[in-house]
């Protein structure tokens, strides 16, 4: 099983003539859309076949490079399975490069989106350029997918996408309002043992053995030091790598931070730290359409009002209507194949509009059409439209997330369902929309019986070689600005805080002139901020000012951010 899995990714990732099929699907696919690069993940490849060298790429240094994706590079990197057996196997990292476009290159920049187990190739093949930018230029900005995610060995836990898609059919890994915990309960233990039986790699995918692969890598670029923007649970990632290595910390950004005690804690105490803001994104969601009015907002019409709390009738109603929705599904109409919109689907797509404020004004239409018509059309187009987002380059019958986040987390507070459940429905006070969402979910993590090679989980505060910039949003659904100044705190003078005043997840869910300058002057002239620097929002949701849809001072447009955006949530798929 294991050697298989092996296997597979050196044909993919070895030059040969499965490499070609891949590229004329990559080539013929590529302009129906942005996820099209999927279906090259897509193709069976579980054949091994001889190397035909199409393109044997060229050496330099430690890697073999060949031009892959059009203008970008691509290579693998073999770091060890288990970092303390000297004879380990290798897990084949998958890397892209994007190379500077300044010959005076500052070096190289290490990029992950988050997930756990997003794919940083994946980031970068939709947003290097953008990435790019942030440094003027001056970059080469590589991706790697996580050991054991996306091209690099991704775990399966079944042999193939029927088995399981015949598992998961019809099944959420999150438990919908009403239906029975303890058959939820027990799916997600037939899945983790699934899982467990099938794979031998999964002691070995913590995210301390991520930050040895990172500290691999730049030692193998031939680099003194680390530069690194990470974001969201990326935060998590350069969090660990700066305390586990703290004499090579170059230029680290990290963006969108969650608490890394409470990530490597109970699981329940960081969904409630987690999700301080999100009902206040609701609020504002409803507050900014109503001020938006009904050109802006479909929303804003009183006559949809489904509730009204004596100022706010917006907010109120969308509440109002997820609640009607768990025992009121609903039917498409003039669709075939027919299908039902759950509430807990929906209530997902909300959840994670709020990542992005750009996407308000279509979810507020969805919402409308429901509740004026009864139909379930353009919710299920927005919940359709976030499956095809995702572009996922781990192939749906992967696991994603799950592997990581709970080997890394601990669950002795919470050791049994009936009290982690207990905990879900206390973090539901801090937020009814999405703590059942994450935590239903994370439940899992009890049956992951599962003992890391290696965990690390402090301390926090050793002194950096240079000093990191600490980004957080006001606004964030789900790693609130909170988490960044406790960071700052708990570094001891390592870190400097910048605070971003707006909605949505990590500095570009929406955007600013202001901080991507702070960003900018950071990775090109090394310039921290000052100490206690904030941004102010420069425009409201519902109501991007024209202005903003240039950033000129590096080339940077209000476009970029929201592809940048998109490219990152995308990778953030949480276990599904
Ligand atoms: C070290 O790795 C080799 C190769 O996979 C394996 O045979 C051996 O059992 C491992 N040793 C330990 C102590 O895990
Ligand atoms: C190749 O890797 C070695 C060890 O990892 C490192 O010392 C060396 O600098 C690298 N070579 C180049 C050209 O980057």
């Amino acid at each position: 099983m294991e050697k298989q899995q092996i296997d597979h990714a050196i044909v993919y990732h070895h030059p040969g003539s499965t490499k070609r099929t891949v590229r004329t699907i990559l080539s013929a696919a590529i302009f129906t859309g942005a996820c099209a690069y999927f279906l090259g993940t897509a193709v069976d490849l579980s054949i091994p076949q001889v190397a035909q060298p199409v393109d044997a790429g060229y050496k330099e240094g430690n890697f073999t490079w060949r031009k892959c994706y059009d203008k970008y590079e691509c290579s693998t990197f073999a770091v060890p399975i288990d970092y303390r057996n000297s004879s380990s196997d290798k897990f084949n990292l998958a890397l892209i490069r994007l190379k500077a476009t300044k010959s005076a290159s500052k070096g190289v920049l290490f990029v992950n989106p988050g997930g756990p187990g997003g794919s940083g190739v994946g980031l970068v093949l939709k947003a290097g350029e953008i990435l790019s930018k942030h440094g003027d230029g001056y970059y080469d900005i590589i991706g790697f997918d996580p050991r054991g995610m996306g091209e690099s060995n991704t775990i399966r836990c079944f042999d193939d996408g029927t088995e399981s898609k015949f598992f998961t059919a019809n099944r959420r890994t999150m438990l919908s309002p009403g239906d029975n915990p303890a058959n939820h309960a027990a799916f997600l233990e037939a899945q983790a043992k699934q899982c467990i039986s099938k794979s031998d790699f999964l002691p070995y995918v913590s995210t301390a053995s991520v930050a040895r692969d990172l500290d691999a890598l730049r030692d193998a670029f031939g680099q003194e030091l680390t530069n690194y923007w990470g974001f969201s649970y990326g935060t998590f990632l350069g969090a660990t790598y700066i305390n586990m290595f703290p004499d090579r910390v170059g230029r680290v950004i990290l963006d969108g931070i969650t608490d890394p005690r409470q990530f490597s804690g109970d699981i329940i105490e960081w969904i409630k730290a987690s999700l301080v803001h999100t009902e206040d994104g609701i609020d504002e969601f409803g507050a900014a359409c109503e001020a938006a009015g009904p050109e802006k907002c479909a929303l804003a019409h009183r006559d949809l009002a489904l509730a009204f709390d004596g100022k706010h009738y917006v907010a109120p109603t969308i509440r109002y209507y997820l609640n009607h929705l768990i025992n009121h599904p609903l039917l498409l109409s003039n669709v075939s194949p027919q299908d039902v919109v759950l509430q807990i689907d929906v209530a997902n797509a909300f959840f994670l509009s709020l990542y992005k404020v750009a996407q308000w004004p279509a979810m507020a239409k969805a919402f409308a059409e429901a509740i004026q018509s009864s139909t379930g059309n353009g919710l299920y187009n927005i919940i359709n439209q976030k499956e095809d987002e995702r572009c996922p380059l781990v192939e749906k019958y992967s696991i994603g997330a799950t592997p990581v986040f709970c080997i890394d987390s601990s669950h002795d507070k919470h050791p049994d369902a009936k009290s982690f459940l207990k905990g879900v429905e206390e973090a539901s006070d801090v937020s009814p929309l999405a703590a059942g969402l994450l935590g239903t979910e994370m439940l899992q993590c009890l049956y992951w019986e599962v003992v890391p090679s290696e965990r690390y989980d402090g301390l926090w505060n050793h002194k950096t070689k240079n000093k990191v910039l600490l980004v957080g949003v006001t606004g964030d659904p789900i790693t609130p600005a909170e988490s960044a100044e406790a960071l700052e705190v708990l570094m001891e003078g390592s870190g400097v805080f910048h605070k971003h005043h707006g909605w949505g997840h990590c500095s570009f869910g929406q955007p600013s002139k202001c901080t991507s300058k702070v960003i900018r002057d950071y990775f090109v002239d090394g310039k921290l901020p000052e100490k206690g620097s904030e941004c102010p929002m420069e425009d409201q949701p519902f109501e991007l000012i024209p202005s903003l849809q240039s950033f000129s001072d590096n080339g940077l447009t209000y476009q970029d951010l929201s592809v940048l955006a998109d490219a990152v949530h995308s990778a953030q798929r949480r276990m599904q």
